[in-house]
């Protein structure tokens, strides 16, 4: 078991999944990734999120991300639920679910919390940049089901401040005003961002989105 954190390389591993044998790093190539860890299979929120993220692909697609999910089943019955997902969320599930068995990638990215339960993953969230360092972690008990618009919206402030000197406000949304580095002069800043700089404060500056 190890403890992740922001900025850690994410651990690669190989392993069993319902399109076979993968192995991580090379699955994800030179995009990012996001790693998603569910409870078991056969259970109906599980269901909606596996279903959710299907419909989801083409959006992750554009943003060149690639989806792994992980269950402690093993492969065959992925395979099995996969046809009820298609089925009850009229979809077609197109990634693969590691059939983590023997708890091995569960284990190295720390998915079982044994106070919440000792056995199953509870809902973790892993973003990989293309360097494979982590950059986003996040942990949902088994009854709560993730917001996968939010996922996409996270993807979008860690790809943009991955690229430009910003960082992106509350309930900021992809196109929405960001704010300024507060590692850069606000002189500086008139210069890195000509669409303009407004100083609300000598701290709070805001930018038109940079990237369009
Ligand atoms: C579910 O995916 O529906 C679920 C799984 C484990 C506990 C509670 C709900």
């Amino acid at each position: 078991m190890s403890t992740l954190r922001l900025g850690d390389i994410a651990p690669d591993f190989t392993a069993n999944t319902s399109q076979g044998t993968l192995n991580f790093y090379d699955y994800l190539g030179d995009s990012w990734g996001i790693l998603f860890s569910h409870p078991a299979d056969f259970t109906p929120v599980c269901t909606t999120e596996l279903g959710t993220a299907s419909k989801f692909k083409e959006e992750f697609d554009k943003r060149n991300v690639k989806m792994m999910a992980l269950s402690v089943d093993g492969a065959d019955s992925h395979n099995k639920w996969i046809l009820d997902i298609n089925e009850t969320q009229q979809t077609v599930v197109n990634f693969p679910i590691i059939a983590d068995e023997d708890k091995k990638v569960s284990n190295l990215y720390d998915m079982i919390h044994p106070n919440a339960d000792d056995t199953l993953t509870v809902r973790s969230v892993f973003i990989v940049a293309p360097d494979k360092s982590i950059k986003l972690i996040l942990t949902y008990p088994a009854s709560t089901g993730r917001n996968f618009y939010e996922l996409l919206r996270v993807i979008d402030s860690l790809q943009l401040t991955a690229y430009h000197k910003v960082a992106t406000p509350a309930n900021w949304k992809n196109g929405d005003a960001v704010v300024v580095s507060p590692s850069i002069s606000t002189e500086d800043a008139k210069d890195i961002f000509p669409k303009g700089v407004e100083e609300i404060k000598p701290y709070l500056r805001m930018t038109p989105d940079p990237k369009s």
